[in-house]
């Protein structure tokens, strides 16, 4: 077949590797090969001192909310945790075989039939949407199991991740528990322009709402090369009987050429310094519930893919193992990313509105040659 022209531009980045597609306030993503800021704040110091619900509105506002805004978003976003009776009948006839993240997507793209666009301030829906998001997770998840479906109103506290704990376990989580997931909402907030953002920032170029941006960037995060890692990681872990085992399969991984999850990553190139923050509460668990045999596999992997490819865990990796020694099921762990990245989203999709072009780049064309249908 003749091909039109087979030469690439030279200036063709497979998988957009380092083309700037976009300018942004939002975040700095490795700037000094490891580090990551939110609107210039360090998560380093984010995850000491402040509350997920406060940088999400910070994300989304644009500056570190004063008390006023704060209780204002908050109030947002628990009265967003209401589920109508029309999403709860859609959510009903979702098969109990789905995917959670089908679940959420289905969810916020029906949301978007129930709640105009102009019903709320754009940072309003944002709260509303990190609101519902882990409503639609707990109703799915009881219901689709011919179980009750939790109290929602019944949680006394404004934070998400507690109150996604309280929805799945049917108890008030501990201390350390709301802590960690604090923690954790707080690393996987904002990342610059990572495949699902950039898919929301595409959706939105388009002049569509904010539900149908979100919707995508959902379904872009499901992949186990991005959102999907975590639970991926859980799974190629959970089989290895003990650290030895799990240095000869990684070996034979590495054989095969397999990837690994939960390690590696486009931007970072010293470390990933979410891991080493998620890694520490990791640690913790392991010691506070003697977990002798766990734990252990997950460092034995992480010094393999040092030793061999000079690899480093990515948020992803650790959060495997807090979340599943939390109990929580492996196919709730990318929803959790979402209750979270669901604030980026947002903050991009206001960005990209604020002074819009639609986006739409250019192919390198290796097809057939001009010819003739009708010989
Ligand atoms: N396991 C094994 N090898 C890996 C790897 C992994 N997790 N990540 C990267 N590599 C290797 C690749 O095989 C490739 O080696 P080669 O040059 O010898 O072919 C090289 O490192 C570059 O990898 P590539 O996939 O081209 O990098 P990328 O920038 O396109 O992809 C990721 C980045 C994150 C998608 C990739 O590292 C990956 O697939 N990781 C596993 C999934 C994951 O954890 N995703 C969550 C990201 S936060």
């Amino acid at each position: 077949m003749a091909a039109e022209t087979a030469v690439v531009p030279p200036e063709y980045k497979k998988g957009l590797e380092g083309v700037i597609a976009g300018v942004s306030s939002i975040c700095t993503v490795g700037r000094t090969g490891d580090s990551l800021h939110y609107r210039g704040y360090d998560v380093e110091e984010l995850v000491d001192v402040a509350t997920f619900e406060d940088v999400a509105c910070m994300l989304v506002c644009g500056e570190k909310p004063t008390e006023w805004r704060s209780r204002d978003f908050l109030r947002h976003v628990v009265e967003g945790r209401t589920l109508p009776q029309a999403l709860r009948e859609v959510l009903d006839r979702i098969p109990a075989t789905s995917h959670p993240m089908d679940v959420l997507r289905t969810g916020v793209s029906f949301m978007g039939h129930l709640e105009a666009e102009d019903a709320y301030e754009p940072e309003h829906q944002a709260a509303r949407l990190l609101g519902i998001a882990p409503s639609i997770i707990n109703y799915w998840h009881h219901a689709s199991q011919g179980k009750k479906p939790p109290r929602f109103d019944e949680y006394p506290h404004t934070d998400i991740g507690g109150y996604f704990l309280f929805g799945l376990f049917g108890r008030m989580p501990s201390e350390f528990e709301r802590s960690l997931m604090n923690v954790s909402l707080i690393l996987y907030a904002e990342h610059g322009f990572n495949a699902s953002t950039f898919a929301a920032r595409v959706c939105t170029s388009t002049n569509a709402d904010m539900y149908g941006a979100v919707t995508s960037a959902i379904a872009t995060l499901k992949g186990n090369l991005h959102g999907g890692a975590n639970e991926a990681a859980m799974e190629m872990v959970l089989p290895f009987r003990n650290a030895d085992d799990a240095e000869q399969q990684i070996l034979g991984m590495l054989a095969r050429k397999d990837k690994v999850m939960g390690f590696g990553h486009r931007v970072y190139k010293i470390q990933d310094p979410r891991s080493n923050i998620i890694k520490r509460f990791a640690a913790a668990m392991a010691t506070e519930r003697e977990d002798g045999s766990l734990f252990p596999i997950f460092e034995r992997v992480e010094q393999v893919l040092r030793r061999e490819k000079k690899l480093f865990p990515n948020a992803d990796y650790y959060h495997a193992y807090v979340y599943h020694a939390m109990g929580i099921p492996i196919p709730l762990f990318t929803p959790i990313f979402v209750f979270s990245r669901t604030a980026g989203w947002c903050a991009h999709i206001l960005e990209q509105r604020a002074d819009n072009r639609i986006i739409r780049p250019s192919e390198a064309y290796v097809g057939p040659a001009p010819r003739k249908w009708a010989e």
